[in-house]
């Protein structure tokens, strides 16, 4: 048992809450809402924690959470992490290949290993370099188990140098784009690639002689031992990158590794989660009843949908809306979920309470704490009744849980979610967390597959205070429309331009300044609108997005022309550092 204390979140108030896009702080995942959290050290797979949480009104929330049993009848790829983001990647394009994988920690021994039954390894690459004191390495056990291993740039690295051959220091180098010679019979480059072709590498150190029983079959201008091959051990290395789409055949040289040197079928995919989740479900369950706290977001939207599909009407999802979404969101959340598919949906329009609490209140952080404390409150109150529930459902996602090797070999890092809004103390919740071994673009296609709209399946991050942090000074039902209006003609043209999925955020803010402006014959004193619109990853760091001018010129135009009281339409070109996403 491991006890869990998060302290309410700086960001928005919103430490407890209800629904995925609730609750990120600064640098989480937005989507997923998840506010700073004491350090953790269960594996996914611990089976009971007890978390124990802390509101914004300092009530105190116990829930229990058994963890969702995993299944371990399908064959799983191990993709052991050396640091930096290589794993996830790797893992994600095993994925690909409709073979199911995981990542473990560098740390993991031999027995480990074993007692998983592994179909194969993967070993990642990493940002050390193997002679650097406390670099990490891997259970030499590992290699004598049988289960073809693949080590990828560090990883084969260490292949070679942990049995027997020679890895050169301070070599030249390579990064970026390199011209591979093939100089044998391979069976793991694939055939109908040329003798001659680019891979992407990043190396400082590379294998200089290979262990005693590997062939050499490949070299680069900067890695004499490119590719080392070992078949009758089934142990590979290659010095490049096949996970990178600058490989050109890097995902051919995963393949044939997966499918034909380690023989594992390409059968994994998403029809088999869904099946496999919804027997599971329905075995844990019973005829129990079933909570979800929904907040339009994907992983929520999804983790409801899919639970339906298992329990029906056992399932009771909670939409708590405060007054603050973008337009014509929530009438989209009921609409889906209690139209399309069915789902008892309690749908709380809270939206009076929101704005009484948020009057004359101009501070950034006053504003988040006066819609946290509401929304604990609005939740407790609407699931009161539901005194017979015995499980919650969270839309926790497998980037949540990994816990990272770090090529320092640190702890664990381990998200908490945050979406249990106000839950009466005493009640005792078992969660049930159907997403939780898959990445955020296998939800969407699960999603897809569930008969989810593509609106709810592709939606942006949205911070779980909603438009409240996006309207500078007080928030009033006529600025929240006002702003609903500009907000919706950004995105709408957005989507017109085809630039929506490349886009990780893109809304507009309502400034509580006013300029002069000249329309028709009228001078004007308006407000403006700023339009904010970023790529990024994770949200952790952003770039403006290079937006055609064209587009915002329309965007422009239409606010102006369309939402009264706008005569003014900025840009902003602030990458994050130094700002952030948000404008609050
Ligand atoms: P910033 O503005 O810190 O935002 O660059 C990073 C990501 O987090 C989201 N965000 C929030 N999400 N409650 C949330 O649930 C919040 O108070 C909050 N503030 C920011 C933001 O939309 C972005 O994706």
């Amino acid at each position: 048992m491991h006890e869990v204390r998060s302290a309410s979140s700086g960001r928005n108030g919103l430490a407890v809450t209800t629904g995925t896009s609730v609750g990120a702080g600064s640098g989480s995942s937005p989507e997923d809402a998840c506010t700073g959290t004491g350090p953790t050290a269960n594996t996914p797979s611990t089976t009971v924690n007890a978390r124990r949480m802390r509101s914004t009104d300092d009530a105190d929330l116990r829930f229990t959470s058994l963890s969702q049993p995993q299944h371990h009848d399908r064959p799983t790829v191990l993709v052991v992490d050396f640091g930096a983001q290589y794993a996830q990647l790797i893992a994600r394009r095993v994925r690909e290949l409709q073979v199911y994988s995981e990542i473990v920690p560098h740390r993991i021994t031999a027995a480990e290993v074993a007692e998983r039954g592994p179909a194969a390894i993967i070993l990642s690459g990493g940002p050390k370099s193997v002679h650097v004191e406390g670099a990490p390495s891997l259970d030499p056990g590992i290699y004598d188990l049988g289960v073809p291993v693949l080590g990828i740039c560090y990883g084969a690295q260490l292949i070679g140098q942990q049995l027997g051959g020679v890895v050169g220091r301070g070599m030249q180098g390579e990064y970026g784009r390199a011209r591979m010679t093939r100089t044998g019979a391979s069976l793991l480059l694939p055939d109908d690639a040329p003798a001659e072709h680019d891979v992407w590498m990043s190396h400082f150190d590379g294998v200089t002689e290979a262990p005693d029983g590997f062939v050499v079959t490949a070299t680069t201008p900067g890695a004499p031992v490119a590719v080392l091959e070992n078949d009758e051990r089934r142990i590979y290395g290659v010095q490049f990158h096949p996970e990178v789409v600058h490989s050109p055949h890097g995902m051919d040289v995963l393949a044939r590794f997966l499918h034909e040197r380690a023989g594992i079928g390409a059968d994994w995919e998403m029809a088999s989660v869904i099946d496999e989740q919804v027997e599971l479900i329905r075995e844990r369950v019973g005829d129990a009843r079933v909570i979800c706290g929904l907040s339009g977001g994907v992983d929520s939207s999804v983790a409801a949908a899919l639970v339906h599909r298992a329990i029906g009407h056992q399932l009771t999802c909670i939409y708590v809306d405060t007054g603050l979404m973008r337009k014509g969101e929530s009438a989209q959340v009921v609409e889906t979920f209690r139209r399309n598919l069915g789902i008892e949906l309690i749908h709380v329009d809270a939206g009076w309470r929101f704005f009484s609490a948020l009057e004359g209140v101009t501070e950034p952080e006053a504003k988040r704490k006066a819609i946290g404390e509401q929304f604990i409150r609005v939740f407790e109150e609407n699931t009161g009744g539901l005194t017979d529930a015995r499980f919650l459902v969270q839309g926790t996602l497998y980037p949540d849980l990994i816990e990272s090797g770090g090529s320092d070999g640190t702890a664990s890092v381990i998200k908490s979610h945050h979406n249990v809004g106000g839950l009466p103390d005493d009640m005792t919740l078992e969660l049930i967390e159907p997403l939780r071994e898959l990445f955020k673009d296998e939800v969407r296609k699960l999603g897809t597959e569930l008969g989810l709209p593509d609106e709810m399946v592709w939606r942006q991050p949205f911070p779980g205070p909603g438009l409240g942090v996006r309207i500078i000074g007080e928030v009033t039902p006529e600025r929240v429309a006002l702003l609903q209006e500009a907000d919706a003609i950004v995105r709408e043209e957005l989507r017109l331009a085809g630039l929506e999925r490349e886009i990780w955020q893109s809304f507009a803010v309502l400034a509580d300044i006013r300029s002069v402006g000249v329309m028709g014959d009228e001078r004007t004193y308006g407000h403006p609108i700023i339009i904010r619109a970023v790529t990024s990853d994770d949200a952790m760091t952003a770039d403006w997005a290079r937006i055609p001018y064209d587009v915002l010129e329309t965007m422009s135009q239409r606010i102006i022309n369309e939402v009264p009281g706008i005569n003014r339409v900025a840009y902003d070109i602030t990458s994050k550092p130094p700002g952030t996403i948000e404008w609050e």
